[in-house]
């Protein structure tokens, strides 16, 4: 949908788009054609939900949006995709594509490098938890007068795990959600965790990062470039990633 006044007064994302964009879309997408066909592409999304008991949890605010956009676009260029989902996600599977839902950090590092093996792509959008509760109460905790303490254990970086033990053919594409420093930052993680492209977004700003429907990105590539596109919708920054990884493959 586009962007703008709404008939319920208010404005935002909802509007019919103009048909000349809708036939430019459509003839985009055709000429486009089934560029990613034959190759695995894997995907993670949204936050990780870490148990405190069986009632309670730690997550963020990802919603996923960002990561299904992502798995929508590739499938569409005709990628096999698999698409991991963190716990926080609540939105419908999307058709053609194999969704494995988990919850925490640790179920979603067993997925990821399962499917990471043979894939040639790997997205990951994911919010993944730094922390975990280092314990997890079998039954609720009750309340008392006295303060609770919390004690978090660090969860594994699956993504750096995957650059650690990358294939020279293999394509790994990190995100980063800063509220500070965004470019130091994402330059940083990529050399660190030996990605091919980062993704970066601020999320301060409004209408972009976590459950929102627009973002606005750079994307950092290995090789020093810097791509800042504008706000856009999901959808369209998922085609610019796409783009940006299909150029790293010629
Ligand atoms: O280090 P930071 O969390 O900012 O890095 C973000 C990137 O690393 C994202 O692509 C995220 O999916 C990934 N990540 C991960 N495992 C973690 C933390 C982050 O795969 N434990």
């Amino acid at each position: 949908p586009a962007t703008g006044h709404l008939a319920c007064g208010g404005s935002g994302v909802g509007r019919l788009p103009e048909p000349a964009d809708i036939v430019r879309e459509m003839e985009e997408t055709q000429a486009r054609g089934k560029t990613l066909a034959g190759k695995k592409v894997l995907v993670t999304a949204g936050g990780t939900l870490e148990a405190i008991d069986p009632v309670r949890f730690i997550g963020n605010r990802s919603s996923g949006k960002m990561g299904y956009a992502v798995a929508q676009e590739a499938a569409q260029r005709g990628a096999e995709v698999v698409l991991v989902a963190g716990g926080t996600v609540a939105l419908a599977d999307p058709p053609g594509i194999r969704v494995l839902h988990t919850e925490s950090a640790l179920a979603m590092r067993e997925a990821v490098l399962q499917e990471a093996a043979d894939a040639a792509v790997v997205i990951k959008a994911a919010a993944v938890a730094d922390y975990r509760p280092k314990e997890r109460a079998k039954q609720k905790i009750k309340k008392n007068d006295a303060e609770l303490t919390l004690v978090l254990e660090k969860n594994p970086d699956i993504l750096m795990e995957l650059g650690a033990r990358k294939r020279e053919t293999q394509i790994l594409v990190g995100f980063a959600a800063e509220t500070q420093n965004l470019l130091a930052y994402a330059q940083e993680k990529l050399k660190k965790k030996n990605l091919d492209l980062i993704v970066a977004n601020d999320v301060t700003c409004p209408d972009a990062g976590f459950n929102t429907e627009t973002n606005l990105v750079k994307i950092i590539g290995r090789d020093g470039s810097i791509k800042e596109l504008p706000l856009l919708s999901k959808q369209k920054v998922a085609k610019t990633i796409l783009d940006a990884i299909e150029s790293l493959q010629k």
